[in-house]
This record gives C-alpha cells, structure tokens and sequence, in this order.
C-alpha cells in the first residue's frame, strides 16, 4: 500500500483540507531533470519536463516498492520504475505498463514567482 494511502488512513478520523506545500524553487530543477522532496514523511518526486512544466507524484512504485525519481523519463510525460520496469503518466499517476497496474499519487504543481508549490490533501 502506498504511504500516501497509509497516511490518510491514519488520519481517517481528523478533518484534512488541501494546503499548498513549498517544496522548492524553479532553479531546483533543471529542464529534463527531477528531484525528490519530502512532506510530512511522505516522498514526492516533482519533474521538469519542459521550460517550467513541473509534475509530482509519490516516489513509490504502487507494484514493488521501487524508487520512481531514480528511474528514467520516456516519451516527456512517463515514468520507468527502475526495479521491474513499470511505467507511470506523471501527469495523472496512471499505471501504463505492467508490471504496475495500481496508480500512484499524482500531486498538483503550482509555480508563483519561481517557487514551486505541491497540494497536498492530508
Ligand atoms: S517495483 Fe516498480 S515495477 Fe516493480
């Protein structure tokens, strides 16, 4: 189970609203390159595919486990787990090639005066 599904499960009894989590700043990540942040214990992998076009989703693999910001992009917006070699659309977490065939969490990315933002709903 991801930790994003554990989190909120943990705190199935607590009101939660979504909230916008600085997480780094648009020099962080070069074009074509990744980082991993981290919030409330949770770690998120944010792309930038393209001149400012960021993407986020939770940096395990919904099959094994594997580290999704180690592996690499392929076709600008999928993601290749570098443990099996399933694939993810990080634009919506869908599972696209097996191995994986459960989604993963995909973050909103907000970029306001050169900081990047995720919404996170826990
Ligand atoms: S852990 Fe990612 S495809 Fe198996």
């Amino acid at each position: 189970m991801l930790r994003t599904t554990l989190y909120k499960e943990e705190r199935h009894n607590k009101t939660t609203m979504s909230r916008l989590v600085k997480v780094a700043e648009s020099k962080d990540i070069l074009m074509g390159g990744k980082i991993i942040v981290e919030i409330d214990g949770v770690e998120i992998a944010v792309f930038n595919v393209d001149n400012e076009q960021y993407y986020a989703v939770e940096d395990v693999c919904s099959h094994d486990g594997g580290p999704l910001g180690e592996g690499e992009l392929i076709d600008t917006y999928q993601v290749e787990c570098p443990r099996h070699g399933g694939r993810f659309d990080i634009r919506t977490g869908q599972a696209l090639v097996m191995p994986a065939f459960e989604a993963i969490e995909a973050f909103p990315v907000t970029v306001q005066n050169g900081d990047i933002f995720l919404t996170v709903d826990w």
